[in-house]
């Protein structure tokens, strides 16, 4: 992607495809009023570690002691979320959302500022680590998760949400908010001199997760505690734009050659398109009687041969018995429960002597584009 700058009407600039090295409660500012699609913070946690931390064999525990992470108490925290959050908040978009991760240091209080400036919560995500660091002491649980809020910038406004392209990524099941995912080891790992560079680099998965199921390609997504750069490398994959923010130069260096050693510039932008762009066109049940793909007078089955049956109208409407109804409301009937039709009806095909399902004749006309009609499928 080029790197570019979008000028608002106010003459602030967006500089998109960048990581701007600085304070983000500075830099922000900068940025015009609804110019943002989504937000992804990982902000720091406030651990307050007062102590180092060792292991039994008398390794110490790289920790989070960094300089970005002390804050003098709760309340300078506070202070400090409500600044970047008010900032997010007026950057987005109105349909735009915000996702932030965080564990029982942070999140909580995070939640609730959210919520009190009026973002709007839509799910809560568990990433469960499957590789965590036990708890060396033995005196409390292994801390096994952290967890991310996303949330939209006003309530019921249209954010987009690509439930289809998440379920395919899931093997066709719906996603879920349990993220069963590694923490961020092995070659992923970014080191320097055998340490790591980042004590809190965050997976590509996961990143990966976020910005393929609630972005579109070409959104600007942006990160204002960038770190090691995750979120600007897998947006960059997928291509989607977006800004980086970070305030420590050794890092702002580091994620500049981690997201160009990892760029697809040559990638065919087909294999981006979501799942729920390809599902646009809608194909009514009556569009396969008008193409000849179903006649009225024949019979449909419902789910398999010893299931009730019912006959084809010419109108699209299906008979059965003294029941009459769409595919889906008589599906409902049937079903006593919430139906898709496509999903149940199958008919003979002659050439096979085989049930098929209507959906597959569907899947035809979709595919030959016989269709120019569009209405929903669940119709
Ligand atoms: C939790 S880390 C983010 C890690 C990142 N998600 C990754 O995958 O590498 C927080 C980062 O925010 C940076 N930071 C802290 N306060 C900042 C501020 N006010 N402005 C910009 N960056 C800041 C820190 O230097 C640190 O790199």
């Amino acid at each position: 992607m080029d790197k570019g700058l979008i000028k608002a009407s106010d003459n602030r600039t967006l500089p998109i495809d960048q990581i701007i090295h600085g304070n983000c409660l500075t830099v922000m500012p900068t940025f015009p009023d609804a110019s943002i699609d989504t937000v992804f913070v990982d902000p720091p946690y406030n651990l307050r570690l007062s102590r180092d931390l060792w292991r039994p064999n008398r390794t110490r525990v790289e920790a989070v002691t960094d300089e970005w992470d002390q804050f003098n108490d709760y309340s300078d925290y506070d202070v400090f979320t409500r600044q970047w959050v008010a900032e997010c908040r007026r950057v987005l978009k109105p349909g735009g959302t915000l996702w932030a991760i965080g564990t029982y240091h942070n999140i909580h209080r995070i939640g609730t500022i959210l919520q009190d400036m009026d973002f709007w919560i839509l799910n809560d995500i568990v990433w469960i680590k499957t590789n965590p660091m036990p708890n060396f002491h033995g005196v409390r649980f292994t801390n096994a998760h952290e967890i991310l809020i996303w949330a939209q910038k006003q309530r019921n406004s249209k954010t987009p949400f690509n439930y289809l392209t998440a379920k395919s990524l899931n093997d066709g099941l719906q996603m879920r908010s349990d993220w069963l995912m590694p923490t961020c080891v092995g070659k992923e790992r970014i080191k320097k001199s055998g340490k790591r560079a980042h004590p809190t680099q965050k997976p590509v998965g996961l990143l990966y997760r976020i910005l393929i199921s609630s972005t579109r390609p070409g959104d600007i997504v942006l990160d204002p505690f960038f770190g090691t750069g995750t979120t600007g490398l897998v947006a960059d994959q997928l291509k989607r734009h977006w800004i980086g923010i970070e305030k420590d130069i050794a890092y702002v260096e580091l994620a500049q050659e981690r997201i160009r050693a990892g760029s697809h510039p040559d990638a065919n932008p087909a294999l981006y398109s979501l799942a729920e762009k390809r599902q646009q066109q809608r194909i009514p049940f009556g569009t396969l009687l008008e193409n000849g793909l179903l006649h009225p007078g024949q019979e449909l089955f419902f789910d398999n041969k010893d299931g009730p049956v019912a006959t084809v109208h010419s109108d699209g409407s299906l008979l059965c018995g003294s029941l009459r109804g769409t595919i889906h409301t008589l599906g409902r009937q049937l079903l006593q429960a919430p139906c898709n039709g496509w999903v149940h009806w199958l008919y003979m095909d002659t050439k096979s002597g085989q049930l098929q399902s209507i959906d597959e004749l569907r899947q035809s006309l979709l595919s030959n584009s016989l269709n120019p009609r569009a209405i929903s499928i669940d119709d």
